[in-house]
Order: structure tokens, then C-alpha cells, then sequence
């Protein structure tokens, strides 16, 4: 049990900005370019090609920066954690230094997009840190350390950081940086909207229809019709039979935002182990908040999601001395086989229709980086990084094995799932609580809410059939297999999948 109280509900800190609002799409239109989704991507590709004054659509399912974007802890750096002696192994040297080279590059265009536009987001320098604690983990350092010479990244191997943290090695990159992403990216909506970009919300696309062009298909019938279609939606929306959701698996991680008796020394962290735990400040109203991330899992595997949180607060609570526990989110990230991410045609040959996709927990840069990269293709301008993301490459090690390993961990699921018979009597369910029973041979889904009414959902995923689980810390279904979310009542939080739960009628007594 946590010492100190957690918030009831998630809320990421960055979501207390003040954002622009915008209507659904109530008509079918025309464009140059139609974005499909409303995070850095997206935004910054919209701002990219407007300044070219390519005529930009860009619609989001929800409200815009409420996705990936809304839950970060939006580090800008190019320290992916333990990454590059990896990426030398199996890509070589040349294309790991392209992939450093990249996310510099990314930061390069955020810090020029903050001084031109004179945007007051918290930008501060910061070096970053990958320390290990633990024994076992000292020659993954080394090795990092020396493919960091190799890339001539500016480093240093250390015994002690700056934090009181035990650790027995880490690797400093200098010069990387942190922000508030959401001040940042609000001001670049307005320079969007100055340059003719038109918003939209609460407007799902569900397909993509060829006729002359491309057309954005809308859940209310709806099309947009251009010339070229990104699809910067975190979990691309139209895949093209490129059977993504088998190159890709979700993970859903945590982050507390505390307030701390202690003086934070500067510096962003992260460690080379499991659990993660990564740590940086933000300014907040009250002084400074830490916030503390990580308890990496598998979406809709492990246990409680609630104590994932627990474990956060109990390691700031040994190591920060906790004042107060201010928000609590979680986030979803996806990664791909390689650990590269997918930004590029959706399938080959395909040059009109693009993905953005499979980030880890790196969106920032990576993000901003598939945006310069997705506004070259459009503009036709050489890119030299966009050989190496290109979502039809094919590293044949050790991309089979991760395959296997992700479509054999989804096989276990979707079995397991099917063979879990749980009858769990609802009258023992609590207020807040959800149950997995069965209702008339239906796997039965049951939340019961604030105000005891009872929502009953199918748990069968209308993406391809697994089971869902629920998730006790953010009130939503989570699909083990592919990493579709739900909210209680069965609507899609998150794809693959596109239909809601079916409901289920709860018999009277
Ligand atoms: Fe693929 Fe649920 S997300 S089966």
C-alpha cells in the first residue's frame, strides 16, 4: 500500500494547459495534405508543409494532444536509453549514427521553432543520464560507452550522478533537453491556423478509399480528399495489409508528479534495468515537480495496474522524500521489432499513404524527426535519414526472433483468454470495482461506477478476438495481443481495433 495518497484519477500534469478547442468535421473537403492525428507528429508535420503552403487537413479522434503527446515525460534527447552499441550490432555503424544523428537533428528544429516563435514552453538544457544499479548491467554500460566514441557523441563514463541515487555506473550525454510539450506545441496549432491549417475533433478516420486520390474516410461518412495522407494516429488507422499490429508491441508505463523536500540537482535519468525508472522536473505551480516514471509492462499483462503507481511512490518515497503526490498518468507506447520506428510509405511503392509509428517511449524527438522526414517525402526534398525508417526495411536479425516472440506471446493470450472461465459473483462487486464473469456463455466484462450503475462489455477485442483485461488504474479494458483499450463502456480509447465492445444485457436475478 502506498504511504503517501495517490491521486484518484489520472491527469497528466501537462493536460492543466489551456488548449484550443475544435469542431467535428460535418462535411466532406479537400486538401493537399490530411493528417490523421493530433500529437507532435502530426502538429509538426501540419506546421512544416503549411510554411510551404501546402493546403493541410489535420483530424483527430479525441481532443487534440490528448494521445501519446498529452502522457509523456517529454525528454528531448537522443539518449533512447541503452541503444546504440545495439544498433551498431545490428545495423551497422553508419545507419546508428544516422538514427543519433536524426533525433539530434530533431531537437535541433524544436529549440529553432521555440527562438523563432518565441514560445515560453520551459525549455532548459539538460544533460542525460543511463545509470544502472545493478552489477549485471556494468558491461551493457561499457559497451554503450563505447559505441557512444564509435558515433563520437559527446560523453562521459561516471561512478556517481548528480542525483542520491545508489548506482554503480552511468553514461552522461551531454547537451539534451526537456520542455513542457503541450505549451510548445499550442503555439504551434496557432502558427498552424495562421497559415491556413483547418483542426478538427472528434473525428475518427476508419479508412482510406482510392479513387483518383486518396480519401480520408470518416466514422460519419465523411471524406477528405488529397493528394497525400499521414498517419500520425500513434497505432496507424489504415494499414494496407502491412499487418502492423504484428511488427509492433504496445507497452503501458507510469508516471507520478511529486512535490519533494529535496533539491533536484539538474540532469534527466533514466536506468539500464527493469523496472524502469526515469526522472526529471518540470517548474510547477508550487515549486518544482518530479516526475518519476516507469514499471514498464506488456498492455493488459502483469498485474494490478495500481500497483504499478505503488512501487513508483514507494522508490521516490526511499530515495525523494515526498512532499505530496500532485497527478498520476500512464502512457502507451509501441515498439517496433528492430526498435526503430516505421516512418514512411505504408506499404511499398505505396507514396501517397504514410505511417509515423512505433516510438518507444522517445516521441519527442522521434516524432519531430518522422515530421521533417514526412514533410521531405511530400515536398520531395532528399531526406538522408529516411532509408533506415522505411516501415517496408527488413532486418532479418534480429527482427524473426522478436517476430516470433511478439506473435507467440499473442498466441499464449489469445488461448489463455479463451480457456480463463471465471464466474465471479457480481453482488460482491464495490463501487469503482470491475468483474470478469460469464453471462449466458459470454466472457462478461463488469464495471460498476460512482453511481453503481453497471456496465457490461463483451471482453472479446473486435480487433482480432483476445480477451481483454481490466485495467483498475485509468477505468478502461486493455487488449493483451495488440494493445486496443476501451473505456468501460466498450468505446475505442486506442487501436488497432476500430468497433466498440459489444454490450451485454445483465440478466435480472
Ligand atoms: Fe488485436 Fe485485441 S488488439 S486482438
Amino acid at each position: 500500500m502506498s504511504e503517501n495518497q495517490l491521486p484518484q484519477f489520472p491527469e497528466p500534469f501537462w493536460r492543466e494547459t489551456e488548449l484550443p478547442t475544435f469542431k467535428k468535421l460535418d462535411t466532406s473537403i479537400k486538401a493537399d495534405v490530411g493528417i490523421v492525428g493530433g500529437g507532435i507528429t502530426g502538429i509538426t508535420t501540419a506546421y512544416l508543409l503549411s510554411k510551404q503552403n501546402f493546403k493541410v487537413v489535420l483530424i483527430d479522434s479525441d481532443e487534440i494532444l490528448n494521445g501519446t503527446t498529452g502522457h509523456t515525460t517529454a525528454k528531448i534527447t537522443a539518449q533512447h536509453g541503452l541503444i546504440y552499441d545495439e544498433f551498431i550490432k545490428h545495423m551497422g555503424e553508419e545507419k546508428a549514427a544516422k538514427y543519433y544523428k536524426a533525433a539530434m537533428k530533431a531537437k535541433e528544429l524544436i529549440e529553432k521553432l521555440i527562438t523563432e516563435h518565441k514560445i515560453d514552453c520551459d525549455y532548459e538544457q539538460q544533460d542525460a543520464y543511463v545509470y544502472t544499479s545493478d552489477d549485471g548491467y556494468m558491461m551493457q554500460l561499457e559497451n554503450e560507452m563505447k559505441a557512444y566514441e564509435k558515433l563520437q557523441i559527446s560523453s562521459e563514463f561516471l561512478s556517481e550522478i548528480p542525483l542520491k541515487l545508489p548506482i554503480k555506473a552511468a553514461v552522461k550525454m551531454h547537451d539534451q533537453a526537456q520542455f513542457h510539450p503541450l505549451k510548445y506545441l499550442k503555439e504551434l496549432v496557432q502558427e498552424c491556423k495562421k497559415n491556413g491549417v483547418l483542426f478538427y475533433e472528434n473525428t475518427t478516420a476508419v479508412d482510406i478509399e482510392y479513387n483518383k486520390h486518396p480519401n480520408i474516410v470518416t466514422r460519419d461518412g465523411h471524406r477528405i480528399t488529397c493528394n497525400h495522407v499521414i498517419a500520425a494516429s500513434h497505432f496507424p488507422f489504415y494499414d494496407k495489409q502491412s499487418f502492423y499490429f504484428a511488427r509492433m508491441y504496445p507497452q503501458r508505463s507510469y508516471v507520478l508528479a511529486i512535490t519533494s523536500k529535496l533539491k533536484f540537482p539538474g540532469g534527466m535519468y533514466i536506468n539500464a534495468e527493469n523496472p524502469t525508472r526515469s526522472i526529471r522536473t518540470t517548474p510547477g505551480d508550487k515549486g518544482p515537480l518530479w516526475l518519476i516514471g516507469g514499471e514498464s509492462h506488456k498492455t493488459g499483462q502483469g498485474e494490478s495496474v495500481i500497483h504499478h503507481y505503488e512501487k513508483l511512490e514507494q522508490f521516490s518515497s526511499k530515495h525523494f522524500d515526498i512532499q505530496d503526490i500532485v497527478y498520476r498518468w500512464s502512457a502507451q507506447d509501441l515498439t517496433t521489432i528492430d526498435k526503430v520506428p516505421y516512418i514512411g510509405p505504408v506499404s511499398k511503392g505505396e507514396e501517397n499513404v504514410y505511417v509515423a509509428t512505433g516510438y518507444r517511449k522517445w516521441g519527442m524527438t522521434n516524432g519531430t524527426a518522422a515530421a521533417m522526414m514526412l514533410a521531405d517525402r511530400i515536398t520531395e526534398t532528399p531526406n538522408e535519414f529516411a532509408e533506415i525508417y522505411e516501415p517496408s526495411r527488413f532486418q532479418p536479425d534480429p527482427s524473426v526472433r522478436k517476430f516470433m516472440e511478439i506473435n507467440a506471446d499473442v498466441a499464449k493470450h489469445m488461448l489463455k483468454g479463451k480457456l480463463d472461465f471465471s464466474n465471479n459473483k457480481l453482488t460482491e462487486l464495490k463501487t469503482d470495482e470491475a468483474v470478469v464473469t460469464r453471462i449466458n456463455g459470454t466472457r462478461t466484462g463488469i464495471y460498476k461506477d460512482k453511481k453503481e450503475t453497471l456496465h457490461a462489455v463483451d471482453t472479446t477485442c473486435t480487433h482480432l478476438g483476445c480477451e481483454v483485461e481490466w485495467n483498475s488504474g485509468d477505468r478502461s479494458w486493455d487488449c493483451p495481443c495488440h494493445g486496443s483499450r476501451f473505456t468501460y463502456e466498450g468505446s475505442v480509447i486506442e487501436g488497432p481495433a476500430k468497433k466498440p465492445l459489444a454490450k451485454v444485457e445483465i440478466p435480472n436475478e
